[in-house]
């Protein structure tokens, strides 16, 4: 991969990168949709990725290239920039006007991107761009920030330049990562802790639904603003900052605050998710996979049924992991609305399983997925 950018880069840009970084994507064990509500969620950084190829340049330009788009950008070095359509570069644009709104001093570069995460699939493609870009100019100009920083910074960009109101998630694991290992995460203090992520004789399998993720950005931010209003409402009586501060049997007790059955649904999930959490560490810390197997099923369920962000392709995928023998825990991962699901399946048994799955899916469903399968992995780093 490293040897095919630099040729790529030398063609575009005529001369040597100087760096070359790269940014893993994501999976979220669990914990899902709680990160905007200030609950405890568990991602870890995972082995595919995005890659960078940077050098600075004398023409202060910023000329953005990515091998997976046709769409280029190159912009005159300015003091702030705004959102231009939907393309691709909006992404590393809003890092760079993050940090030159916070008063970085930057130059221009030649960059190129290439990613091998299925774009658009959950996995977090964007905040790898994100964290990509932070982490690559944070080092070159000598910015001094930490990786906690790079993350806030990048998810402030996706917030307020491209317009998803996203919680933190996604941009600490990618930054945070480490192998091996799954980070249980506060998102309301940002403290966090890693957890070994020991899956004995399991693998933990990512399966990619191939459905297309049209509206997720809007049915997003439609569960956010739901979210916001339980809130609103239950604040009325009770002292709580966020929907997370509730246990569940505080929010059965409180239910007759929120006057509408559906926002009652969405805080139902919250709250027993984070409790899921929970249990997941103890789960974890004991070597119990069964049990944590079992929460990531219960966590699908509830995110089926009660925050309603599933679909039939990904419960598809589910029903058909809990139905085979050597498969203990599944589930969707990220924001939902199509994307992936992740899987843990006896080692010995993924062959058939990919079989089985593979056939299933595609004669319910009427296209294949694809299925592969990660490690924990390190966060952003450069690759020397
Ligand atoms: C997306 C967001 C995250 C998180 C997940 C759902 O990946 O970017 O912040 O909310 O969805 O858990």
């Amino acid at each position: 991969m490293k040897n095919e950018i630099i040729k790529e880069f030398r063609k575009l840009f005529h001369k040597e990168p100087e760096y070359i970084y790269f940014c893993p994507g994501r999976v979220n064990l669990i914990g899902e949709h709680i990160d905007y509500n200030g609950g405890n969620v568990m991602p870890c950084a995972i082995t595919l990725g995005t890659y960078l190829a940077v050098s600075r340049n004398i023409d202060k330009h910023f000329h953005f290239r990515c091998l997976n788009f046709p769409e280029v950008a190159d912009l005159h070095l300015q003091s702030s920039y705004s959102k231009t359509g939907k393309q691709w570069f909006n992404y590393p644009l809003g890092v760079i006007n993050q940090l030159l709104n916070e008063g970085h001093g930057l130059a221009g570069l030649d960059m190129l991107y290439y990613g091998n995460l299925p774009i658009g699939a959950g996995l977090s493609s964007s905040a790898t761009i994100e964290v990509l870009t932070a982490f690559a100019l944070n080092e070159m100009f000598l910015l001094s920030l930490t990786r906690k920083e790079l993350a806030l910074i990048s998810q402030k960009s996706e917030n307020e330049f491209i317009g998803v109101s996203c919680g933190i998630m996604d941009q600490f694991a990618v930054a945070m990562g480490q192998s091996n290992k799954a980070i249980l995460l506060n998102c309301d203090t940002v403290e966090f802790e890693y957890i070994p992520f020991d899956t004995k004789e399991y693998v933990l399998a990512i399966i990619n639904s191939n459905k297309q993720r049209t509206l997720a950005e809007s049915k997003y931010n439609e569960r956010f603003a739901q979210c916001g209003e339980a809130l609103k409402m239950l604040k009325q009586k009770l002292s709580i900052r966020q929907l997370c501060d509730l246990s569940v049997a505080d929010f059965e007790i409180n239910n007759n605050l929120i006057n509408d059955l559906i926002l009652e649904k969405r805080v139902l999930h919250v709250v027993s998710e984070n409790e899921r959490v929970k249990d997941a560490v103890k789960a974890l810390k004991n070597g119990d996979l069964d049990f944590f197997g079992k929460l990531m099923f219960a966590s699908h369920q509830s995110l089926k049924e009660l925050y309603e962000v599933s679909g039939k392709e990904l419960d598809a995928i589910v029903d058909i992991c809990k139905s085979f023998n050597g498969c203990i825990g599944a589930r969707m991962t990220g924001a939902g609305f199509g994307g992936c699901c992740i899987a843990l399946v006896e080692n010995s048994k993924l062959e058939d399983f990919k079989e089985k799955l593979m056939l299933s899916y595609t004669s319910k469903i009427g296209y294949a997925p694809e299925i592969f399968s990660s490690l924990a992995g390190d966060g952003v780093r450069e690759i020397k």
